[in-house]
C-alpha cells in the first residue's frame, strides 16, 4: 500500500480548520482506494511568526523540503499588517514557493451548475471550464530591486522576467492546452510593458512547436473583463505573478465562492497544494470556514504528486455531488438560507466519495 509522506502547514486563520477537512477527506479516500498518508505538521505565516519569529522557520524549511508534496492551509494576520517584510506571513509564503521552486501554479475552475450564488448570471457562467495559470517564482513579487527611499517619500518594486522564466510557462500551458481543449490564451499588458511584449514573442515563438494548440494574445483589462462576459471562452490562460492573482479571486467569483477553488504550485521536485482563498480571520476559529478550496488541492496533490488520478477524481465527484445536493457553508448558501459548518460539509463530501 503507497504511503504518502507529506507536509502540512495549516497556517493562519481558517488554515487549521480547512486543513483539517482536507486531511480527513484524505484518509477516507485512502481507506477506499489503498493508501496512507504520513504526515508532520510545521508553522508558517503569521503563526510561525508569533511560535519562531520567522514566518518560515528553519524546521520548515527543512521539513518541505524532506517530504513530497506539502499541503497548505492559509496564511495572512492582521495583527501584522503594519510590519516590514521580514515580520509579514505572507513573506513567508512566498519564501516557501520559491524554495520548492513552484514557478507553474494552477488554479482550475470548474463552475459546477447552481454551485453557490454569483452574481453573474447562470447562463454565463454555464458550462465555464478553465484554468488559470499563473507564473509563480518570478515577475513583480520577487524582482529586485525593491523597497522605500530612505525619506519614504518613494517606494519601488521592479517588473522582469527572463527568456527562460517565460519559455518554461509558456511550454507548460501549451502542454496544459494539449490535455484539454487545445486552446491557450496569454495575458499580458503588452500595449504598455516590455515585459509583456518579450513575453508575446516568446509565446509566439513556443507556438511553433504546438501547432495543434490555438494561442491567443489578450491584455490584462480586457481579460478581466472577458471573464465576466464570456468565461467559456478560456480553456488554458496564462499570465505573470501578479496578473494571476488578480484574476483568479475573478474566478471565484464565477465557481460561487472563492472558498471552492483549489491550486497546485509545480516545477520543482515538492509540489505545494493550497486553495486559492486567504486566511478569512473574521471566520477564523468558528467552523463555518468553506473547506472546498482545500479538499480539493488535496485532490489535485494525489493526481501531481503521486499519480493518483481515481481517488482524485472520487473526490472531485464528492464535492460535486454535495454541491449539487444542496450542501451549503455560509459562503455559498444564498441570503436568508441555511448553512452548514466546516465539518458538516466535509462530513456530507465523504459521505459521497
Ligand atoms: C494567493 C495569495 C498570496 C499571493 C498572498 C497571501 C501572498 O493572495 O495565493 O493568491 O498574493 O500570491
Ligand atoms: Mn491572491
Amino acid at each position: 500500500m503507497p504511503e504518502l509522506n507529506l507536509c502540512l502547514l495549516p497556517g493562519d486563520g481558517i488554515g487549521p480548520e480547512v486543513t483539517d477537512a482536507a486531511m480527513a477527506v484524505l484518509g477516507a479516500a485512502g481507506q477506499r482506494f489503498g493508501f496512507t498518508c504520513r504526515t508532520q505538521t510545521q508553522l508558517i505565516g503569521g503563526a510561525a511568526l508569533r511560535a519562531a519569529n520567522s514566518p518560515l522557520p528553519d524546521a520548515t524549511r527543512a521539513a518541505v523540503t524532506a517530504v513530497q508534496a506539502v499541503l497548505l492551509g492559509a496564511v495572512g494576520a492582521p495583527e501584522f499588517d503594519r510590519e516590514p517584510p521580514a515580520r509579514k506571513p505572507e513573506t513567508g509564503l512566498l519564501g516557501l514557493r520559491k524554495l520548492l521552486g513552484c514557478w507553474a501554479n494552477l488554479r482550475p475552475l470548474r463552475r459546477i451548475p447552481g454551485a453557490g450564488t454569483t452574481p453573474v448570471r447562470e447562463e454565463i457562467v454555464a458550462g465555464t471550464d478553465l484554468i488559470v495559470l499563473r507564473e509563480l517564482t518570478g515577475g513583480l513579487y520577487f524582482g529586485e530591486p525593491r523597497g522605500f527611499s530612505s525619506n519614504r517619500q518613494e517606494a519601488f518594486n521592479t517588473l522582469r522576467y527572463t527568456v527562460t522564466e517565460i519559455e518554461r510557462l509558456a511550454r507548460f500551458g501549451f502542454g496544459l492546452a494539449r490535455q484539454r481543449r487545445h486552446h491557450l490564451t496569454s495575458v499580458d499588458k503588452a500595449n504598455v510593458l516590455e515585459v509583456s511584449q518579450l513575453w508575446r514573442e516568446v509565446f509566439n515563438r513556443v507556438a511553433l512547436d504546438y501547432p495543434d494548440v490555438t494561442l491567443d494574445h489578450m491584455y490584462v483589462d480586457n481579460c478581466a473583463m472577458q471573464l465576466i462576459l464570456r468565461p467559456t471562452f478560456f480553456d488554458v490562460l496564462a499570465t505573470a505573478n501578479l496578473f494571476g492573482d488578480i484574476l483568479s479571486d475573478e474566478t471565484g467569483v464565477l465557481a460561487g465562492s472563492l472558498g471552492l477553488l483549489p491550486s497546485a504550485s509545480l516545477g520543482g521536485a515538492v509540489g505545494l497544494y493550497e486553495p486559492v482563498h486567504g486566511s478569512a480571520p473574521d471566520l477564523a476559529g468558528k467552523g463555518v470556514a468553506n473547506p472546498v478550496g482545500a479538499i480539493l488541492s488535496a485532490a489535485m496533490l494525489l493526481r501531481h504528486s503521486f499519480q493518483l488520478e481515481a481517488p482524485a477524481a472520487a473526490i472531485e465527484h464528492a464535492v460535486t455531488a454535495a454541491l449539487q445536493a444542496g450542501v451549503r457553508t455560509r459562503d455559498l448558501a444564498a441570503p436568508g438560507t441555511a448553512a452548514v459548518s466546516t465539518a458538516a460539509m466535509t462530513q456530507a463530501i465523504i459521505a459521497r466519495l
